[in-house]
């Protein structure tokens, strides 16, 4: 057992509800604090001195300086599995190009799905496992991570086994996600319902068997795959026993009444959600996930975050981390960035950043700092919890050891 302090704040984001708007007089901070850890799980959470006579048998790591304990966060959404680079996209979007004029010039999806192909598993892997090491390193410690970018059995389960191989050498949380419905690949013969019907029958398949992910992503839009057909694809998805999340709502508004109605974990983007998607998300278990980093790589509006929590809704906050829309990565900067356009306060984003962003993943184990959760957490060297959000993602943790 190993008591960890004294930390000048512990924001242990505990006792806060899951879903609608909060205020920061709801964050609990304790002062002085320390953290009993025992095999990777929190054991008590409470004053430094008072754990420490408690607790007398325990190792103690002591800390140094000013700093703030929180819980580790969850990226919700990211597709880092990729090899190669858009710049050449993000060029020509900042020229005014159009989506459409960038694709015809060999950009978009398809390019990082040629670029990704190319790349073989020990390459993808390494590349990935950089990605995943610069998030554990600005706090990250659970991350989603999609394919999406292979759009073939074979490719798909390249990508799928790159991701467990890559959990497997990382202290960071991996979720795996197949995202094979991104979009109907150029190279396949046939139309949307045909290519969903091949991923249905030759692909989920194998992947339940290698247990190699257990959610299933679409992204539905004009460019992608339509309402009617995803569902169907979703409801024989949730058959086999996949969680189920959505691209929604990106560009045009009625991926999320997909989403709702299949009784998706989460609707992802909704940057294009109007009213009555808001109250459709905010009336149901479907976490809202804000994608700020894909708003700030697109140059568009950001997803309503402030009236979905007003309406009700689970909101979570996630990186989008893609080399198209969102390139970035830095998912603290965004959630910054969101919060003062949005006017998000401090206790919204921090628990749309832990234990909402836990709940569009469906863990109950983490995101908060309490008995029996994992002792997934990051630190600060602050003394005011307010210079995180306040320094906008330029403050990181330091690494403990
Ligand atoms: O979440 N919207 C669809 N998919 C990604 C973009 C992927 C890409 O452009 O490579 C997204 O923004
Ligand atoms: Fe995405």
């Amino acid at each position: 057992m190993q008591l960890i302090g004294p930390f000048t704040q512990i924001l242990p984001l505990t006792g806060m509800p899951l879903k609608g708007a909060l205020k920061d007089e709801q964050l609990q901070i304790i002062t002085n604090g320390g953290l009993l850890v025992e095999n990777g799980l929190i054991v008590a959470v409470g004053d430094f001195e008072q754990l420490r006579k408690e607790f007398h048998a325990a190792d103690i790591k002591e800390t140094e300086g000013d700093n703030v304990l929180l819980p580790g966060f969850v990226d919700c959404h990211t597709h880092i599995c990729f090899a190669g680079s858009r710049a050449k996209d993000y060029a020509m979007r900042i020229q005014g190009k159009t989506y459409l004029e960038i694709a015809k010039a060999g950009g978009g999806i398809w390019d990082s799905v040629t670029q990704t192909r190319a790349a073989d598993e020990e390459t993808l892997t390494h590349l990935l496992l950089k990605r995943i090491e610069r998030h554990l390193s600005e706090g990250v410690t659970t991350i989603e991570v999609k394919s999406g970018y292979g759009l073939s059995v074979e490719q798909e389960l390249k990508q799928l086994r790159v991701i467990k191989a890559a959990s497997n050498q990382t202290k960071a949380s991996i979720v795996a996600t197949c995202l094979a419905a991104h979009i109907v690949p150029k190279d396949f013969n046939g139309s949307q319902p045909e290519y969903l019907e091949y991923i249905l029958n030759e692909l989920l398949p194998v992947i339940k068997k290698e247990e190699l992910a257990k959610r299933v992503d679409i992204f539905i839009e004009e460019s992608a795959f339509n309402g009617d057909n995803a569902t169907i694809y979703l409801n024989k998805a949730k058959q086999m026993g996949f969680d189920l999340t959505i691209h929604a709502d990106q560009f045009t508004a009625g991926g999320s009444a997909v989403a709702v109605s299949a009784g998706a974990v989460s609707a992802d983007h909704l940057e294009a959600s109007g009213n009555n998607e808001i109250k459709l998300l905010a009336n149901s278990n479907t976490v809202a996930v804000a994608l700020p980093g894909a708003s700030l790589g697109l140059g568009m509006q950001y997803a309503p975050a402030r009236k979905l929590l007003d309406a009700g809704a689970c909101l979570a906050i996630a990186s989008d981390w893609n080399p198209g829309s969102a390139p970035m990565g830095d998912l603290l900067m965004q959630a910054a960035v969101i919060s003062a356009a949005e006017k998000l306060n401090t206790a919204e984003v921090l628990a749309g950043l832990t234990h909402r962003a836990a709940k569009a993943l469906n863990l109950t184990d983490r995101g908060m700092l309490a008995q029996g959760m994992r002792a997934d957490v990051q630190v600060y060297p602050v003394n005011d919890y307010r210079e995180i959000l306040y320094q906008q993602g330029k403050l990181k943790p330091v690494i403990m050891h």
